[in-house]
């Protein structure tokens, strides 16, 4: 098969990457989290934020959008359990609307399942297969909703050249060793245009949520964040929250 060199190609750098990861001992947060953070929010025209996981990821999102008890968030019914968790996490109800057999995506239907509490819907770019994200900004534009790409399956995927996660008000992406972009074990990534709404992630993480090194760096860089203000260049790789 064609691909097969670009497999091993892209199989090599993640071994290399793991492996540096490992020399250095750093395992959480440190210099390769920010190059990853710079690297993914210029690819993604915004800001990137290491988080904990793809749960967590999309956990901060739905706190930063500010959806809470009594909300309702459209959920597609095929998906992981993990996008309706963090919508449930807040006290908000997953409302689970049905998926496009020939995508397996959310249905654009979804409409139907508007009501006067819903807050916020989140398309589940499947296998790969970004969700008609044209449909979904068009609904939510319509009824004034939140829209948080869960692109946890989705690295490198792009719908009409806008990639996975760039479109909506949040994409988060999950890092997981068994996903096409993952690491050594659990991680994350969310990804925002809007500064303060990076901020309002940051924010409303639990501590534990964001990668503690990492979100100082990007988060300053959106202009708030744990108050730090050095830029990356400056950081050590300790690991270490920097105050
Ligand atoms: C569609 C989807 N959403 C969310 C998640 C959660 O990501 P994580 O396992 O990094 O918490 C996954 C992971 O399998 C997923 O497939």
């Amino acid at each position: 098969m064609s691909s097969t060199p670009a497999v091993y190609e892209v199989s090599r750098r993640t071994s290399c990457g793991w492996r540096g990861g490992i020399d250095d001992g750093v395992f959480h947060g440190g210099r390769r989290v920010w190059e990853l953070e710079a690297v993914a929010g210029e690819r993604w025209g915004g800001h990137a934020v290491a988080t904990s996981s793809g749960t967590m990821a999309l956990e901060c999102a739905v706190r930063a959008l500010g959806i809470g008890a009594g909300d309702e968030v459209i959920v597609p019914a095929l998906t992981f359990v993990s996008t309706a968790f963090a919508v449930a996490a807040v006290g908000a109800v997953p409302v689970f609307v049905d998926f496009d057999p020939h995508t397996r995506t959310i249905d654009p239907a979804a409409a139907a399942a508007v009501t006067p509490r819903t807050r916020g819907v989140i398309p589940v770019h499947m296998h790969g297969l970004m969700a008609d994200m044209t449909a979904v900004t068009a609904l939510a534009g319509h009824h004034g909703l939140a829209v948080i790409e869960d692109c946890a399956q989705a690295a490198g995927a792009t719908d009409a050249g806008r990639p996975a996660g760039s479109v909506g008000d949040v994409g988060c992406y999950s890092m997981w060793v068994g996903k096409n972009l993952g690491g050594l074990a659990d991680g994350g990534l969310l990804l925002a245009r809007d500064p303060a709404l990076v901020r309002r992630c940051c924010a409303s993480s639990p501590t534990w949520a964001v990668t503690a090194s990492a979100t100082p760096t990007t988060c300053a860089a959106a202009g708030g964040g744990w108050g730090r203000s050095t830029p990356p260049s400056s950081a050590t790789s300790s690991g270490r929250p920097h105050t």
